[in-house]
């Protein structure tokens, strides 16, 4: 794919990406994400809009989540906190693939009992074959995926996630990359920041580009994509429950018929 801009994704690598970058450089970008998150992201809102309210409606008090390629883990544990102020209880597992990354969470999450930080690409059957959450939720993940590796990643959320999906990320548009050029100037020194943020949102999405990774996907029927301001795109999918329950029930088949095996696997 070409690095055109904005008319295609570009797909040059981000330097945090790179596993022999400067870990002091790398720990300040998380750092500096951490405010861009609080910032500008509007994941606490729409987690607590289509995760928290969601749980209120459905008259739960607990529930698990998945945050996918969660670096430092900031946005778990202000989540995590705002449900503990509604009376509801998560338990979180934050999952990364770059184990620098998930050192840095875990210091930054010591005090946080309520999250679990786990080392691992969500590709790896060890972390999606035989887990399931209630939801499973990404800030600023997807677009460090080529759209063969989104294909897969959406299939994988659609196995493993019982009742909602929320995929948070970056719209492409020259005004994006402007404001973020201008703030970065101004507010994001000596990290990766400021180079990444830029390539992160060419590397972002047009809504109609997320539509179609979508509609070739399990989450055809189930999911639908919004913009915000400023420069979001997202994708929010919820498991039809009778979908769920035909999940229920194929799990249920699989665990009687492994169940079944190992008894006859016993009795040979
Ligand atoms: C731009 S950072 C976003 C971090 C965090 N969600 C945030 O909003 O601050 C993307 C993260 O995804 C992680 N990542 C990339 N590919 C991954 C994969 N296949 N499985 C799990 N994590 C992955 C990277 O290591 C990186 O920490």
């Amino acid at each position: 794919m070409t690095a055109g801009y904005p008319t295609w994704r570009s797909d040059l690598p981000e330097l945090m990406d790179d596993p022999s970058s400067d870990r002091r450089l790398l720990e300040r970008t998380l750092r500096q994400f951490g405010l861009i998150n609080r910032l500008f992201s509007r994941s606490d809102e729409l987690l607590r809009r289509y995760l928290l309210d969601d749980m209120v409606r459905q008259g739960r008090t607990s529930a698990t989540v998945l945050d996918v390629g969660a670096g430092a883990g900031d946005i778990a544990r202000r989540l995590v906190r705002s449900a503990r102020r509604r009376g509801l209880n998560l338990s979180i597992t934050c999952l990364d693939s770059d184990h620098r990354v998930v050192q840095y969470a875990q210091r930054n999450l010591v005090n946080e009992p309520s999250i679990t930080v786990q080392s691992g690409s969500i590709f790896e059957p060890a972390h999606h074959r035989a887990q399931r959450y209630d939801y499973v939720f990404c800030n600023h993940f997807l677009h460090h995926l080529q759209d063969d590796e989104i294909a897969r990643f959406l299939d994988i959320a659609h196995r493993i996630t019982r009742r909602r999906l929320l995929v948070n990320d970056l719209l492409r548009s020259y005004w994006a990359a402007l404001g973020y050029k201008l703030f970065a100037a101004l507010f994001l020194r000596a990290s990766f920041a400021q180079h990444d943020g830029v390539l992160s949102i060419r590397r972002g999405f047009r809504p109609a580009e997320l539509r179609r990774l979508v509609d070739g996907s399990a989450w055809v029927n189930e999911a639908t994509v919004h913009t915000a301001v400023p420069g979001r795109v997202y994708l929010l999918g919820t498991r039809s429950s009778s979908s769920s329950r035909a999940l229920s029930r194929s799990l249920c088949s699989r665990v009687v018929g492994a169940e079944t095996a190992s008894r006859s696997a016993t009795s040979d």
